[in-house]
Protein backbone atom coordinates (compact mmCIF):
# COMPACT_ATOMS: atom_id res chain seq x y z
CA UNK A 1 0.00 0.00 0.00
CA UNK A 2 1.18 3.42 -0.97
CA UNK A 3 2.34 6.00 1.71
CA UNK A 4 3.50 9.50 1.03
CA UNK A 5 7.27 9.72 1.20
CA UNK A 6 7.38 13.08 2.20
CA UNK A 7 6.93 12.74 5.87
CA UNK A 8 9.58 9.33 5.75
CA UNK A 9 12.09 11.17 7.18
CA UNK A 10 10.35 13.12 10.21
CA UNK A 11 11.70 12.29 13.51
CA UNK A 12 9.37 11.25 15.82
CA UNK A 13 7.86 14.20 18.01
CA UNK A 14 10.13 15.02 20.75
CA UNK A 15 8.60 13.76 23.96
CA UNK A 16 8.08 10.23 22.94
CA UNK A 17 11.92 10.12 21.77
CA UNK A 18 12.21 11.66 25.22
CA UNK A 19 9.99 9.09 26.79
CA UNK A 20 12.13 5.98 25.25
CA UNK A 21 15.15 7.99 26.26
CA UNK A 22 14.16 8.06 30.23
CA UNK A 23 11.62 5.90 30.97
CA UNK A 24 13.39 2.58 31.02
CA UNK A 25 15.20 4.19 34.06
CA UNK A 26 13.97 4.87 37.08
CA UNK A 27 14.65 8.46 38.37
CA UNK A 28 17.19 8.70 41.28
CA UNK A 29 14.95 11.46 42.85
CA UNK A 30 11.46 13.00 43.60
CA UNK A 31 10.79 13.56 39.82
CA UNK A 32 10.82 17.36 38.91
CA UNK A 33 9.35 17.38 35.12
CA UNK A 34 11.16 20.53 33.04
CA UNK A 35 10.73 19.54 29.84
CA UNK A 36 7.14 20.77 28.41
CA UNK A 37 6.40 24.38 27.75
CA UNK A 38 3.17 23.94 29.55
CA UNK A 39 2.24 26.93 31.78
CA UNK A 40 1.30 25.85 35.23
CA UNK A 41 0.04 29.41 36.84
CA UNK A 42 -2.96 29.54 37.31
CA UNK A 43 -5.17 30.38 35.05
CA UNK A 44 -7.38 33.34 35.24
CA UNK A 45 -9.79 33.68 37.52
CA UNK A 46 -13.03 35.08 34.54
CA UNK A 47 -12.45 31.98 32.72
CA UNK A 48 -14.97 29.74 34.92
CA UNK A 49 -17.70 31.88 35.22
CA UNK A 50 -17.78 33.33 31.70
CA UNK A 51 -17.52 29.40 30.24
CA UNK A 52 -20.82 29.16 32.40
CA UNK A 53 -22.45 31.59 31.10
CA UNK A 54 -22.05 30.83 27.68
CA UNK A 55 -22.85 27.19 27.55
CA UNK A 56 -25.56 27.05 24.91
CA UNK A 57 -22.69 28.44 22.54
CA UNK A 58 -21.73 24.74 22.63
CA UNK A 59 -25.08 24.04 20.36
CA UNK A 60 -23.95 26.03 17.91
CA UNK A 61 -21.80 26.25 14.92
CA UNK A 62 -19.28 28.97 16.00
CA UNK A 63 -18.21 31.65 13.44
CA UNK A 64 -14.97 30.22 11.55
CA UNK A 65 -13.09 33.86 11.48
CA UNK A 66 -14.03 34.37 15.08
CA UNK A 67 -17.22 36.42 16.54
CA UNK A 68 -16.94 40.58 16.22
CA UNK A 69 -16.20 40.92 19.87
CA UNK A 70 -13.20 38.65 19.59
CA UNK A 71 -11.77 40.16 16.57
CA UNK A 72 -12.09 43.77 17.97
CA UNK A 73 -10.70 42.43 21.68
CA UNK A 74 -7.83 41.15 19.57
CA UNK A 75 -7.14 44.62 17.49
CA UNK A 76 -7.98 46.55 20.57
CA UNK A 77 -4.84 44.42 22.45
CA UNK A 78 -2.14 44.87 19.20
CA UNK A 79 -3.17 48.62 19.57
CA UNK A 80 -2.62 48.83 23.34
CA UNK A 81 0.41 46.59 22.94
CA UNK A 82 1.96 47.71 19.93
CA UNK A 83 0.52 50.80 18.94
CA UNK A 84 -0.70 50.17 15.40
CA UNK A 85 -4.10 49.68 13.54
CA UNK A 86 -5.35 46.34 12.49
CA UNK A 87 -8.61 46.14 10.83
CA UNK A 88 -10.90 43.43 12.22
CA UNK A 89 -10.55 41.95 8.44
CA UNK A 90 -6.97 41.29 9.05
CA UNK A 91 -7.70 39.13 11.97
CA UNK A 92 -8.68 35.66 12.40
CA UNK A 93 -9.29 33.51 15.28
CA UNK A 94 -7.01 30.30 15.94
CA UNK A 95 -6.63 26.80 17.73
CA UNK A 96 -3.54 28.04 19.20
CA UNK A 97 -0.87 29.17 16.71
CA UNK A 98 0.14 25.81 16.14
CA UNK A 99 -2.73 25.34 13.72
CA UNK A 100 -2.46 28.45 12.42
CA UNK A 101 1.65 28.05 11.56
CA UNK A 102 0.87 25.08 9.46
CA UNK A 103 -2.36 26.19 7.69
CA UNK A 104 -1.06 29.86 6.75
CA UNK A 105 1.86 27.75 5.16
CA UNK A 106 -1.10 25.91 3.24
CA UNK A 107 -2.72 29.01 2.50
CA UNK A 108 0.19 31.18 1.32
CA UNK A 109 3.21 29.33 -0.29
CA UNK A 110 3.00 29.20 -3.71
CA UNK A 111 3.53 25.64 -5.97
CA UNK A 112 6.97 27.48 -7.52
CA UNK A 113 9.06 30.74 -6.79
CA UNK A 114 10.97 31.93 -9.08
CA UNK A 115 10.34 29.36 -11.68
CA UNK A 116 11.65 26.59 -8.88
CA UNK A 117 10.79 24.76 -6.00
CA UNK A 118 9.96 27.14 -3.28
CA UNK A 119 12.13 27.61 -0.10
CA UNK A 120 10.89 27.86 3.50
CA UNK A 121 13.24 29.12 5.85
CA UNK A 122 13.33 28.32 9.53
CA UNK A 123 15.58 28.47 12.65
CA UNK A 124 17.57 25.79 13.95
CA UNK A 125 16.78 24.73 16.43
CA UNK A 126 13.34 25.33 15.99
CA UNK A 127 9.46 24.88 16.88
CA UNK A 128 9.03 21.55 14.32
CA UNK A 129 5.40 22.83 13.26
CA UNK A 130 7.81 24.98 10.85
CA UNK A 131 9.38 22.19 9.06
CA UNK A 132 5.86 19.67 8.77
CA UNK A 133 3.88 22.70 7.09
CA UNK A 134 7.04 23.64 4.80
CA UNK A 135 7.17 19.46 3.62
CA UNK A 136 3.30 19.69 3.52
CA UNK A 137 3.12 22.11 0.63
CA UNK A 138 6.11 20.50 -1.40
CA UNK A 139 8.67 23.15 -0.55
CA UNK A 140 12.18 22.62 0.69
CA UNK A 141 12.68 23.46 4.59
CA UNK A 142 15.74 25.72 5.04
CA UNK A 143 17.27 25.31 8.49
CA UNK A 144 19.37 28.23 9.44
CA UNK A 145 21.28 27.82 12.49
CA UNK A 146 19.90 30.00 15.25
CA UNK A 147 23.21 29.98 17.74
CA UNK A 148 25.88 31.80 20.08
CA UNK A 149 27.21 32.65 16.71
CA UNK A 150 24.40 34.68 15.50
CA UNK A 151 23.01 35.59 18.68
CA UNK A 152 20.58 32.59 18.60
CA UNK A 153 18.75 33.80 15.88
CA UNK A 154 18.59 32.85 12.33
CA UNK A 155 20.97 35.12 10.10
CA UNK A 156 19.19 34.56 7.02
CA UNK A 157 20.51 37.35 4.90
CA UNK A 158 24.29 35.32 5.23
CA UNK A 159 22.52 32.91 2.47
CA UNK A 160 23.54 32.89 -1.12
CA UNK A 161 20.80 35.02 -3.51
CA UNK A 162 20.12 31.94 -5.33
CA UNK A 163 18.35 30.44 -2.09
CA UNK A 164 17.18 33.80 -0.79
CA UNK A 165 15.34 33.98 -4.74
CA UNK A 166 13.70 31.30 -3.93
CA UNK A 167 12.06 31.41 -0.69
CA UNK A 168 8.48 32.47 -0.33
CA UNK A 169 7.68 31.76 3.61
CA UNK A 170 10.08 32.81 6.52
CA UNK A 171 9.54 31.74 9.94
CA UNK A 172 10.95 33.87 12.79
CA UNK A 173 10.06 33.38 16.19
CA UNK A 174 11.28 35.89 19.21
CA UNK A 175 11.06 35.31 22.03
CA UNK A 176 12.53 32.34 20.62
CA UNK A 177 11.77 28.69 21.27
CA UNK A 178 14.21 27.13 22.73
CA UNK A 179 16.88 29.64 23.19
CA UNK A 180 14.70 32.48 24.44
CA UNK A 181 16.58 35.23 22.02
CA UNK A 182 14.63 38.59 21.34
CA UNK A 183 14.84 40.24 18.17
CA UNK A 184 15.31 43.27 18.00
CA UNK A 185 13.98 46.28 16.08
CA UNK A 186 16.82 46.36 13.86
CA UNK A 187 16.77 42.62 13.43
CA UNK A 188 12.72 42.53 12.21
CA UNK A 189 13.53 45.95 10.09
CA UNK A 190 16.07 44.32 8.42
CA UNK A 191 14.43 41.45 8.04
CA UNK A 192 11.33 42.64 6.58
CA UNK A 193 14.05 44.55 4.10
CA UNK A 194 15.66 41.12 2.89
CA UNK A 195 11.73 39.98 2.45
CA UNK A 196 11.20 42.92 0.19
CA UNK A 197 14.65 42.30 -1.72
CA UNK A 198 13.66 38.70 -1.90
CA UNK A 199 10.03 39.21 -2.20
CA UNK A 200 9.20 36.39 0.56
CA UNK A 201 6.56 36.34 3.12
CA UNK A 202 7.89 36.54 7.23
CA UNK A 203 6.01 34.48 9.77
CA UNK A 204 6.50 35.86 13.09
CA UNK A 205 5.34 33.52 16.13
CA UNK A 206 5.27 35.77 18.75
CA UNK A 207 3.07 33.35 21.14
CA UNK A 208 6.14 34.35 23.86
CA UNK A 209 5.92 37.68 23.67
CA UNK A 210 4.40 38.48 27.35
CA UNK A 211 6.58 36.73 29.14
CA UNK A 212 9.96 38.70 28.88
CA UNK A 213 12.16 39.67 31.75
CA UNK A 214 13.57 44.20 31.17
CA UNK A 215 11.10 45.63 28.55
CA UNK A 216 8.20 43.71 26.27
CA UNK A 217 9.56 42.50 23.13
CA UNK A 218 9.01 44.20 19.73
CA UNK A 219 6.57 42.50 17.56
CA UNK A 220 6.52 42.52 13.66
CA UNK A 221 3.32 44.28 13.00
CA UNK A 222 5.00 47.27 15.08
CA UNK A 223 8.20 47.13 12.84
CA UNK A 224 6.09 47.06 9.67
CA UNK A 225 4.11 49.92 10.25
CA UNK A 226 7.33 51.77 11.41
CA UNK A 227 8.96 51.23 7.85
CA UNK A 228 5.52 51.57 5.79
CA UNK A 229 6.07 47.88 4.69
CA UNK A 230 3.74 46.11 2.63
CA UNK A 231 0.98 44.33 4.69
CA UNK A 232 1.33 41.56 2.77
CA UNK A 233 4.63 40.54 3.66
CA UNK A 234 3.74 40.19 7.15
CA UNK A 235 1.81 37.13 8.87
CA UNK A 236 1.81 37.26 12.65
CA UNK A 237 1.02 34.62 15.50
CA UNK A 238 -0.03 35.24 19.12
CA UNK A 239 -1.00 32.85 21.64
CA UNK A 240 -3.46 32.61 24.65
CA UNK A 241 -1.53 29.44 25.82
CA UNK A 242 1.16 31.31 27.46
CA UNK A 243 0.43 34.73 27.36
CA UNK A 244 -2.49 33.86 30.10
CA UNK A 245 -1.83 30.25 31.17
CA UNK A 246 -4.63 28.39 28.98
CA UNK A 247 -2.57 26.38 26.94
CA UNK A 248 -5.55 23.92 27.02
CA UNK A 249 -8.27 26.40 25.55
CA UNK A 250 -6.29 26.23 22.21
CA UNK A 251 -6.96 29.99 21.66
CA UNK A 252 -4.57 32.58 19.39
CA UNK A 253 -4.56 34.61 16.75
CA UNK A 254 -3.14 35.11 13.23
CA UNK A 255 -2.70 38.98 11.74
CA UNK A 256 -1.83 39.00 7.92
CA UNK A 257 -2.39 41.64 4.96
CA UNK A 258 -5.57 41.20 3.09
CA UNK A 259 -5.74 38.94 0.50
CA UNK A 260 -3.35 36.88 3.21
CA UNK A 261 -6.32 36.89 5.17
CA UNK A 262 -8.49 36.29 2.58
CA UNK A 263 -6.67 33.57 1.46
CA UNK A 264 -6.04 32.14 5.28
CA UNK A 265 -9.48 32.70 5.89
CA UNK A 266 -11.48 30.56 2.65
CA UNK A 267 -8.65 27.84 3.27
CA UNK A 268 -10.50 27.67 7.06
CA UNK A 269 -14.00 28.30 5.38
CA UNK A 270 -13.40 24.52 3.49
CA UNK A 271 -11.27 22.47 6.59
CA UNK A 272 -10.46 24.49 9.30
CA UNK A 273 -11.79 23.56 13.11
CA UNK A 274 -13.18 26.98 14.49
CA UNK A 275 -12.65 27.89 18.17
CA UNK A 276 -16.14 26.76 19.98
CA UNK A 277 -18.20 29.70 20.51
CA UNK A 278 -17.98 29.36 24.68
CA UNK A 279 -14.08 29.38 24.43
CA UNK A 280 -14.03 32.53 22.13
CA UNK A 281 -15.99 34.10 24.47
CA UNK A 282 -13.53 33.10 27.21
CA UNK A 283 -10.48 34.64 24.72
CA UNK A 284 -11.97 37.83 24.16
CA UNK A 285 -11.61 38.52 27.79
CA UNK A 286 -8.40 37.17 28.20
CA UNK A 287 -7.22 39.74 25.32
CA UNK A 288 -9.00 42.25 27.55
CA UNK A 289 -7.35 41.92 30.74
CA UNK A 290 -3.44 42.42 31.44
CA UNK A 291 -3.87 42.00 35.50
CA UNK A 292 -3.60 38.45 34.86
CA UNK A 293 -0.63 38.44 32.71
CA UNK A 294 1.45 40.82 34.40
CA UNK A 295 1.15 38.51 37.89
CA UNK A 296 2.08 35.78 35.61
CA UNK A 297 5.11 37.38 33.92
CA UNK A 298 6.16 38.27 37.52
CA UNK A 299 6.52 35.04 38.73
CA UNK A 300 8.62 34.05 35.72
CA UNK A 301 11.05 36.87 35.88
CA UNK A 302 11.27 35.76 39.81
CA UNK A 303 12.21 32.10 38.56
CA UNK A 304 14.89 33.75 36.26
CA UNK A 305 16.32 35.75 39.21
CA UNK A 306 16.56 32.28 40.45
CA UNK A 307 18.08 30.97 37.78
CA UNK A 308 20.79 33.23 37.28
CA UNK A 309 21.82 32.97 41.24
CA UNK A 310 21.65 29.52 40.91
CA UNK A 311 24.18 29.71 37.71
CA UNK A 312 25.94 32.62 38.80
CA UNK A 313 29.37 31.99 36.91
CA UNK A 314 28.75 29.26 35.34
CA UNK A 315 30.51 29.73 32.16
CA UNK A 316 27.80 29.50 28.24
CA UNK A 317 25.12 30.25 30.69
CA UNK A 318 23.21 32.70 29.31
CA UNK A 319 19.98 34.73 30.79
CA UNK A 320 17.32 34.31 28.33
CA UNK A 321 15.51 37.69 27.33
CA UNK A 322 12.01 35.79 26.98
CA UNK A 323 10.27 33.41 26.90
CA UNK A 324 10.32 30.82 30.18
CA UNK A 325 13.28 28.07 28.84
CA UNK A 326 16.83 27.54 29.71
CA UNK A 327 19.18 26.65 27.00
CA UNK A 328 21.53 25.17 29.33
CA UNK A 329 25.24 24.05 27.21
CA UNK A 330 26.34 20.36 27.95
CA UNK A 331 28.45 18.10 26.04
CA UNK A 332 25.84 16.20 25.02
CA UNK A 333 21.96 16.46 25.54
CA UNK A 334 21.16 13.29 25.43
CA UNK A 335 23.64 11.95 27.98
CA UNK A 336 22.96 15.16 30.23
CA UNK A 337 19.35 14.72 30.05
CA UNK A 338 19.49 10.49 31.10
CA UNK A 339 21.82 11.31 33.96
CA UNK A 340 20.11 14.31 35.41
CA UNK A 341 17.08 11.20 35.36
CA UNK A 342 18.87 8.88 36.88
CA UNK A 343 20.98 10.65 39.38
CA UNK A 344 18.41 13.01 40.66
CA UNK A 345 14.53 12.87 38.79
CA UNK A 346 14.49 16.10 36.80
CA UNK A 347 13.40 16.00 33.61
CA UNK A 348 14.49 18.10 31.29
CA UNK A 349 14.64 17.81 27.02
CA UNK A 350 17.94 16.95 25.00
CA UNK A 351 18.27 19.88 22.71
CA UNK A 352 19.14 18.24 19.46
CA UNK A 353 15.11 17.01 19.78
CA UNK A 354 14.35 20.26 18.56
CA UNK A 355 16.95 20.71 16.13
CA UNK A 356 18.52 19.33 12.68
CA UNK A 357 21.81 18.13 11.64
CA UNK A 358 22.39 20.31 8.76
CA UNK A 359 25.80 19.16 6.77
CA UNK A 360 26.73 17.16 9.98
CA UNK A 361 26.38 19.73 12.37
CA UNK A 362 23.05 20.07 15.10
CA UNK A 363 23.28 22.74 16.50
CA UNK A 364 20.87 21.37 19.88
CA UNK A 365 23.46 18.51 20.26
CA UNK A 366 24.99 20.40 22.71
CA UNK A 367 22.33 21.75 24.95
CA UNK A 368 19.72 20.95 27.24
CA UNK A 369 15.80 22.90 27.54
CA UNK A 370 14.84 23.57 31.04
CA UNK A 371 11.23 25.10 30.97
CA UNK A 372 10.86 27.52 34.47
CA UNK A 373 6.88 26.61 34.20
CA UNK A 374 7.02 24.83 37.99
CA UNK A 375 5.88 26.64 40.78
CA UNK A 376 9.14 29.00 41.89
CA UNK A 377 10.06 26.39 44.32
CA UNK A 378 10.10 23.72 43.31
CA UNK A 379 11.63 25.54 40.06
CA UNK A 380 15.08 26.25 42.85
CA UNK A 381 14.86 22.56 43.93
CA UNK A 382 14.97 21.57 39.81
CA UNK A 383 18.12 24.02 38.85
CA UNK A 384 19.80 23.67 41.50
CA UNK A 385 20.01 19.39 41.23
CA UNK A 386 20.41 20.28 37.72
CA UNK A 387 23.77 22.34 38.99
CA UNK A 388 25.34 20.64 41.01
CA UNK A 389 24.45 17.46 38.72
CA UNK A 390 26.02 18.20 35.12
CA UNK A 391 28.01 21.29 36.62
CA UNK A 392 29.28 20.36 39.78
C1 LIG B 1 7.48 28.48 19.59
C2 LIG B 1 6.11 27.98 19.73
N1 LIG B 1 5.21 28.30 18.81
C3 LIG B 1 3.92 27.87 18.90
C4 LIG B 1 3.52 27.08 19.94
C5 LIG B 1 2.11 26.60 19.93
O1 LIG B 1 1.39 27.08 20.96
P1 LIG B 1 -0.21 27.10 20.95
O2 LIG B 1 -0.65 26.27 19.77
O3 LIG B 1 -0.60 26.54 22.23
O4 LIG B 1 -0.57 28.54 20.74
C6 LIG B 1 4.42 26.71 20.93
C7 LIG B 1 3.99 25.84 22.05
O5 LIG B 1 4.72 25.34 22.83
C8 LIG B 1 5.74 27.17 20.84
O6 LIG B 1 6.66 26.87 21.75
Amino acid sequence: MAFPERFSNLPDYAFPRLRKLLDAHAPGGEPIAMTIGEPRHAMPEFVGPILAANLSGFGVYPPNDGTPELLSAISGWIARRYGVTVADDRLMALNGTREGLFNACIALCPETKAGKTPVVLMPNPFYQVYAVAALTVGAEPVYVPATAATGFLPDYGSLPKDVLDRVALAYICSPANPQGAVASKEYLADLLALAERHDFKVLADECYSEIWREAPPPGLLQVAAAQGADPERVVVFHSLSKRSNLPGLRSGFVAAGPESMGRIRKLRAFAGAPLPLPLQRVAEAAWADEAHVDASRALYQAKFRDADAIFAGLQGYRAPGGGFFLWLPVEDGEAAALKLWRETGVRVLPGAYLSREVGGENPGRGYIRVALVAPQEETQRGLSRLRDCIYG
